[in-house]
């Protein structure tokens, strides 16, 4: 994408369509969100059922990253561009007591939601944080896996995200990402929209 948006212009419109969909994700998106977005992925019903409705109402995710392997009991656990934070949610109560996870992502309005949930949950392993996937604010090897979902279309320099995650994870470590990918032609009037840039 290099040359075609500017990487500041458009970091700064996917926060601000994120912190309109942290109000109110209804019809934002040309694919089905929230809860029956979940169900539709194959996300199993108990683990959407166990995770508060206002992180579930907002889920805009693309895949299911849980349908490839499955976080383990124990592992520490990375939530790249966790949004209202569902799949953190879910992977909290995946790698249980012994294990943590920490979502991550750019815009504070998303993340003051499953902050609030966090209240209610019943797990102490899952913490939120401001930050950016160019520049992970964290340790090397500081994770056995890590996922992400429909977010590294959003990330203006892809390189500098993949070097930042793989430097993250521990050797042999596991990324699971679910995202949008280009299959034809992207219409001039597509390509000149922040919009869909930032979606
Ligand atoms: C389509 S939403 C997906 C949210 C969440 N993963 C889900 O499945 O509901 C994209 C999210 O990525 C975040 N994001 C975009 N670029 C980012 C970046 N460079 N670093 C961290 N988060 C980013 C946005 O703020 C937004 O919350």
């Amino acid at each position: 994408m290099a040359g075609m948006v500017n990487a500041g212009a458009l970091r700064e419109a996917v926060r601000r369509k994120y912190a309109c969909v942290a109000k109110d994700p209804a019809d934002r998106f040309p694919y089905t969100i929230g809860r029956a977005g979940a169900l539709k992925l194959g996300y199993r019903r108990a683990w959407i059922d166990g995770v508060d409705p206002a992180v579930v109402e907002r889920f805009v995710g693309v895949g299911n990253p849980f349908s490839i392997p499955k976080p383990r009991p124990g592992e520490r656990v990375l939530d790249l561009g966790c949004g209202a934070g569902f799949d953190a949610f879910v992977a909290s109560r995946l790698v249980g007591r012994a294990g943590s996870v920490v979502g991550i992502d750019l815009t504070a309005a998303m993340l003051a939601v499953p902050r609030r949930a966090l209240a209610k949950w019943p797990f102490q392993n899952l913490e939120f944080r401001r930050g950016d996937i160019e520049k992970l604010p964290f340790a090397d090897a500081s994770f056995d896996a890590a996922f992400s979902n429909g977010v590294l279309n959003l990330v203006p320099d892809k390189l500098r995200a993949f070097r930042e995650i793989r430097r993250v994870l521990r050797p042999g470590g596991i990324l699971a990402a679910a995202d949008l990918l280009v299959v034809s032609t992207i219409p001039r009037k597509t390509l000149a929209s922040m919009d869909a840039w930032s979606t």
